[in-house]
């Protein structure tokens, strides 16, 4: 085991297998994990995170039935006109994204995986992209730039929204969209429950603690969607996003 953690030629798949994380859920995310986690793990997050899976994540996403990318398109696709531009924050390879392209839209994407950022930027369909941390870095563009800002996958990696939800209003034009996917907090009333595994975080938001949100950025729902991915290919465990596209007022 300590080999795994310390081999530099170790596949991805192999990792997850030995390390029992869950491929899709937990080992996407930064890397919130601090004390719990201890040196080893932290080390490997940082080695191994992205840098191996970047170019199986599209395959990857289609074996867990990741449903967001079709999902955002076929709703947001509707309200598509020409010369608009749309950022992706927490773009990974694009997949949520790129469809867009089709419909003249400019593309424009956010990331703090190098790794995912070449896969992305290989694809051809984006205009730029650009290294970026959500946690610490201002959104590199002026106040209402975009039609239409996604963040596909990510937010269930931060805690507390209120300063993504500020920095994300800040760059959506008025009458522009904001739609991101969420893990829903059924576990209790509070705006968001955490859940540890192998000292990853997961954060589950409340629909009351979004509605606040909604209400606080000036946005309003316009559309909400569950839908079930496989969380671990072998156990068969399953577990629900909910996609929620707001309309800046
Ligand atoms: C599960 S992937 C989702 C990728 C893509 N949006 C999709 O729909 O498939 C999570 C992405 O969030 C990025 N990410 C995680 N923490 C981030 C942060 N603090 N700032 C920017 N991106 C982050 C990761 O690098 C990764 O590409």
């Amino acid at each position: 085991m300590e080999d795994v953690f310390e081999s530099g030629n170790t596949s991805v798949l192999e990792i997850c297998c030995y390390s029992t994380f869950s491929p899709w859920c937990e080992f996407y995310g930064d890397i919130p994990c601090e004390k719990s986690t201890g040196y080893r793990k932290k080390d490997f997050m940082s080695k191994y995170n992205y840098k191996n899976i970047a170019s199986v994540y599209d395959n990857l996403s289609k074996q867990h039935q990741w449903q967001a990318p079709e999902l955002l398109f076929n709703f947001l696709s509707e309200f598509v006109e020409n010369e608009t531009k749309l950022l992706d924050i927490g773009v990974g390879t694009g997949i949520s994204s790129e469809r867009f392209h089709s419909k003249q839209v400019e593309l424009y994407g956010l990331d703090s995986s190098s790794e995912m950022l070449a896969i992305c930027k290989a694809k051809d369909v984006f205009k730029e992209v650009f290294l970026f941390d959500l946690h610490k870095d201002k959104i590199p563009y002026p106040e209402a730039t975009f039609e239409y800002v996604i963040c596909s996958g990510v937010l269930h990696f931060f805690s507390s929204l209120e300063k993504i939800f500020a920095k994300i209003s800040r760059v959506v034009k008025s009458n522009g969209f904001f739609a991101f996917t969420i893990i829903e907090n059924y576990k209790n009333d509070n705006p968001y429950a955490t859940e540890t595994t192998n000292g990853i975080n997961l954060y589950y938001h409340s629909k009351e603690y979004i509605k606040s949100l909604t209400n606080q950025f000036n946005f309003t729902n316009l559309y909400e969607q569950t839908f079930t991915t496989i969380r671990d290919l072998d156990k068969r465990e399953t577990l629900d996003h909910t996609l929620i596209v707001l309309r800046k007022e």
